[in-house]
């Protein structure tokens, strides 16, 4: 996928397919399946030979920001079904042979070229040295997209991803390279000052960034902290 690139969408084929209500889908089925089939995005990912249409908010937001650079050691954290693998991979210029791009997700994969991939839960204790072992050094990117699965009870779906965001926060900084940058999925609102208050004593700067293939009426929001500042800063 190039840089750049307009946002796909607006134009005519916005909300063109329509799904019959006599398909005996719940209305809330419906409505999930209509935007799919209406989402440029969705169909962009499938044109280009993306895993899927999340990897779009990694390229723009690295197209605004720059966090990927050839020769990058990069480790993504809930990388199923595997789009900001291909994204990073294809940005740090990873060698299939000697991949320099590491994710995990619990669940199956198919195989990413460029990736390594680690089935396994990150909460697991041993995850964090298994990552760092399938790497020739520290990483000098930490991107999580992970989510927790929904539970259709907000509250709860908001604090357990918040969880995942804290335990990668917690990563980034025990394993990042100085200089090195750490993107995370996070929702609008909550506590997390903590989180926000542990990040800017960490790095150089920290942002809150949607990027345009975020939907706008998702809560979802990624963290962008850049310049790690090494361990002193802890
Ligand atoms: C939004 S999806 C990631 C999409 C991905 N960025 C892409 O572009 O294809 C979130 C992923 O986080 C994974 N996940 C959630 N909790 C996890 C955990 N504790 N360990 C590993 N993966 C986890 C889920 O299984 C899911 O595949």
């Amino acid at each position: 996928m190039s840089r750049g690139g307009g946002k796909p969408g607006a134009g005519p084929r916005a909300l063109k397919t329509r799904v019959k209500k006599k398909r005996g889908l719940k209305s809330s089925s419906r409505r999930w399946l209509e935007r799919h089939l209406n989402d440029p995005y969705v169909h962009r990912a499938n044109a280009e030979g993306m895993r899927s249409r999340a990897a779009y908010k990694l390229a723009e937001i690295d197209d605004r920001h720059r966090i990927l650079a050839p020769g990058m050691r990069v480790i993504d954290l809930g990388a199923a079904p595997g789009g900001w693998c291909q994204v990073a991979a294809a940005r740090v210029r990873s060698d299939p042979e000697n991949p320099s791009v590491v994710g995990i997700d619990y669940l199956e994969m198919d195989p990413v070229p460029g990736a390594a991939i680690l089935k396994m839960d990150f909460l697991e204790d041993a995850a964090p040295a298994r990552l760092l072992a399938l790497l020739s050094g520290p990483p000098d990117v930490v991107l999580s997209d992970m989510a927790a699965p929904t539970t259709g009870h907000r509250r709860t779906d908001h604090l357990r991803t918040m969880h995942l965001c804290e335990v990668a926060a917690d990563f980034a900084v025990g394993v990042l390279r100085p200089g090195g940058h750490f993107l995370a999925k996070t929702f609008q609102g909550g506590a997390e000052t903590e989180l926000l208050s542990m990040l800017k004593r960490n790095f150089q700067s920290v942002h809150h960034v949607k990027p345009p293939a975020s939907r706008g009426e998702s809560v979802e929001l990624y963290l962008l902290a850049k310049g790690f500042k090494g361990k002193a800063g802890e």
